[in-house]
C-alpha cells in the first residue's frame, strides 16, 4: 500500500516496521493458510482478498496492522448471499462492525433461551464470549463483510492453545459457567454516568452501554468535545459484562483534528465521511492513510495521528479500543501536552497540505486563523 493523497510528504515509501518476534496468535493465523494483510491502514475492506476458511464455512482473512501484534485481533469474515454459515462458539468477547451487507446472528447458549437480531451496513454488536452464534445473509444478491475485533492474541499468550477457546460443532454441549440474561444483553444502549472522582473505571463522563447499535453512522447521541479541536462530538460506548469497549468522533466538514498520539492496538473504521489520517513517530516520515466508509487504520504504539475531513459532509470514525492496560495515554494531566499538538505548536506543513487537499476539490477550510495564533481559541459548538 502505498499514500496517493498527496505529494512530498512521505519520503518515497512507508516506513519499514521493525522486526518482531511472533507470538502463538502469529503462528494460529498462519496455520489456518488465511490472507495476513498487513501495513499501517487498509484502503477498503470491501475489496480485500480473502480466502478459504472451511471450519467456519465462509472467506475471510486477517488484518494485522502495525501495533496489534500479539495485543489485538481484526479479522474479515464474508456471509455469502442467503448463506447460512455454520455455529461458532469462542471462549472470549468479540465486536462486529459491517462493513457491508445486512443480515442476521442469532445467540445462543447450549440447554438456554436463543436470541436474533438484524443487521445492517455501519451496525455494531457484542458476541458474548462462551455462547454460540451463527450469522445469516438476508440479501438475495449481496455478500455481507463483517469486521471482526477481539483480545485473542493476549489469550494465546496466557494460555497458547488455539482449539482450546474455539467451538465448531454443534454437538458440543459443554458450557462454562458464563450465564447472561440475552433479552437484557440486547435491549436498548443505556446511558451510564460515570462519576467524575470514580478514577477506578475505564473512562469518566456520558457512556452508552450496549451490545447492538444498529448504524453508527446515523448515531446521534454525541457529546461536544473541545478538548480535540475542529468543533467535533463524541460518543463513548461500552458492551455489557466486557472489557471491550470503543468510541466514535463526528467532526464537522473541511475542518481537522490536532493530532495526537497514545497506546497501540486500536482499529478504526470510518462509518461515514472523505479524509485521511496522517500517523508519525516523532521526529520519523510520515504515513498518510487515505479514507472513506470501508477504510481501517491503526495509529502504531505511540504514533502521533491527526485526522481531516476533506469532504462535504461530517465525518465518523469509530475505534475499537484495546484492553486498558495498553490506553498509552500520558497518566498525569501536567503530562497530556507531550500527547497533543496544538495548532498554534503544528508544523505548518500541516495546514498547507490540508488546505491543498480541499483546493483540488475545489473547497477552503473553515479553520479560523485565530486557532493558529491564539491557544486559547475555542470552537463554538457545531451543530453537526
Ligand atoms: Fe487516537
Amino acid at each position: 500500500m502505498t499514500s496517493t493523497i498527496a505529494d512530498g510528504t512521505t519520503s518515497g515509501g512507508l516506513p519499514v516496521p521493525p522486526r518482531r518476534l511472533k507470538f502463538t496468535h502469529d503462528r494460529w493465523m498462519e496455520s489456518l493458510g488465511l490472507p495476513i494483510h498487513s501495513g499501517y491502514y487498509i484502503e477498503d475492506l470491501r475489496a480485500l482478498t480473502l480466502g478459504r476458511w472451511e471450519e467456519r464455512g465462509c472467506d475471510a482473512a486477517f488484518i494485522q496492522l502495525e501495533g496489534q501484534q500479539g495485543i489485538t485481533e481484526t479479522r474479515i469474515s464474508e456471509v455469502p448471499a442467503r448463506a447460512v454459515l455454520p455455529p461458532v462458539r469462542l471462549a472470549f468477547d468479540e465486536v462486529v462492525f459491517v462493513a457491508q451487507g445486512r443480515g442476521a446472528t442469532t445467540i445462543w447458549r447450549p440447554g438456554g433461551e436463543r436470541k436474533s437480531f438484524e443487521w445492517g451496513e455501519n451496525s455494531m454488536f457484542l458476541l458474548p464470549r462462551h455462547h454460540f452464534h451463527q450469522f445469516s445473509n438476508t440479501s438475495g444478491s449481496r455478500p455481507a463483510r463483517l469486521l471482526h475485533y477481539n483480545y485473542f492474541p493476549l489469550l494465546l499468550s496466557a494460555s497458547p492453545d488455539p482449539q482450546a477457546f474455539i467451538t465448531t460443532h454443534r454437538d458440543d454441549l459443554a458450557s462454562p459457567g458464563y450465564v447472561v440474561d440475552l433479552e437484557a444483553l440486547y435491549a436498548e444502549p443505556a446511558l451510564k454516568q460515570i462519576a467524575l472522582e470514580d478514577v477506578s473505571w475505564k473512562r469518566r463522563g456520558a457512556v452508552w452501554v450496549g451490545s447492538f447499535f444498529p448504524d453508527m453512522s446515523a448515531w446521534d447521541k454525541l457529546t461536544e468535545t473541545r478538548n480535540r479541536g475542529a468543533g467535533g462530538r463524541s460518543v463513548a460506548m461500552e458492551f455489557p459484562g466486557s472489557e471491550i469497549s470503543c468510541h466514535m468522533s463526528m467532526f464537522p466538514p473541511r475542518t481537522y483534528k490536532k493530532a495526537h498520539r497514545h497506546g497501540p492496538g486500536r482499529a478504526i473504521v470510518i462509518p461515514a465521511g472523505e479524509g485521511y489520517s496522517v500517523m508519525w513517530e516523532e521526529g520519523k516520515d510520515k504515513v498518510i492513510a487515505p479514507w472513506r466508509p470501508g477504510s481501517l487504520i491503526t495509529p502504531p504504539n505511540k504514533w502521533f495521528h491527526q485526522h481531516f475531513n476533506v469532504g462535504m459532509s461530517p465525518a465518523r470514525y469509530l475505534a475499537f479500543h484495546p484492553p486498558l492496560q495498553f490506553d498509552g495515554h500520558a497518566e498525569k494531566v501536567e503530562d497530556r501536552a507531550r500527547d497533543q499538538i496544538e495548532y498554534v505548536d503544528e508544523d505548518p506543513s500541516v495546514r498547507r497540505m490540508f488546505e491543498a487537499e480541499l483546493a483540488k476539490r475545489g473547497l477552503t477550510s473553515v479553520i479560523p486563523d485565530e486557532a493558529y495564533t491564539r491557544r486559547d481559541y475555542e470552537f463554538a459548538p457545531v451543530a453537526i
